[in-house]
């Protein structure tokens, strides 16, 4: 197993395990000082291309962008998402995913669903893909993005997912907007580790999407908390740039040759 997989695991009911998405180099290398996982989300689509729907990420995207942060993680396990219609049948995932990690060097790839994806799940573990999961809200096929568990039968639903993904030997899974209780609940019962996203504290690690973290972007999601507001700072900054410019204060002798 990968030695960064081990590691990941080896957190479980220890230390909270610090994930964060990436979609390029310069960012990608801060955060591998200090995260435990750096993600390529199909997420870019809607942070980077303003897409109504990650349905619209094609693969190619998501290979230029991992290629990008591939640059700048040393540390970090990098895991890329799969985007939408890229692993329908067992045939299309293998295929796919191996291209992935053949041009992105990527430690693992990611998949959205239960139940239905779990033949696919197997087989690429078969074939020695490392998978991580994803529960709770999925953003390639859910029409409602809101948060999970208020009924009993999805309770039920995410749970057996959660042990099915597990048992098919998945290492991780994320658990999008899933309800307090129940992040607890699948936490406690399964031996892997749970990175939760709008999932309260009771998962094992924590991921967020970095252009929210930094108030780069117009979020409002309950689930975020802005660390910066650095649409405000890069704006100063072009401000300050402009004037220069228009009043001949950039550049200087210093910058000339
Ligand atoms: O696409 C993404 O960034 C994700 C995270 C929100 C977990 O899947």
């Amino acid at each position: 197993m990968n030695k960064k997989i081990k590691k990941i695991l080896s957190k479980k009911n220890k230390s909270k395990i610090i994930c964060l998405t990436a979609y390029s180099k310069n960012i990608a290398s801060i955060l591998d000082r200090y995260c435990d996982l750096i993600l390529v989300g199909d997420s870019l689509g809607s942070v980077l291309y303003n897409y109504k729907s990650t349905k619209e990420v094609t693969l190619k995207t998501m290979i230029n962008h991992s290629k990008s942060v591939r640059l700048g993680v040393k540390k970090s396990l990098m895991v890329v998402d799969m985007p939408y219609n890229t692993y329908r049948n067992s045939h299309e995932a293998l295929k796919n995913a191996k291209l992935v990690i053949k041009k992105t060097k990527c430690d693992a790839i990611k998949l959205e669903g239960g139940k239905k994806i779990i033949s696919i799940v197997k087989s690429l573990v078969k074939n020695k893909i490392p998978v991580m999961g994803h529960l709770g809200i999925l953003p390639q096929t859910d029409k409602k993005f809101t948060f999970k568990g208020k009924k009993q039968s999805e309770r039920n639903r995410i749970i057996k997912d959660a042990k099915l993904l597990e048992a098919a030997g998945i290492f991780s899974i994320v658990l999008e907007c899933v309800e307090t209780k129940l992040s607890k609940k699948i936490t406690e019962m399964i031996n892997i580790p749970t990175i939760g996203i709008g999932s309260s504290v009771n998962c094992d690690g924590q991921v967020l999407v970095i252009d929210d973290l930094l108030g780069l972007g117009k979020t409002k999601l309950k689930f975020v908390k802005k660390y910066l507001d650095l649409n405000k700072i890069i704006e100063g900054a072009i401000k300050r740039y402009r004037s220069d410019v228009l009043n001949k204060q950039f550049p200087k002798a210093k910058h000339s040759f």
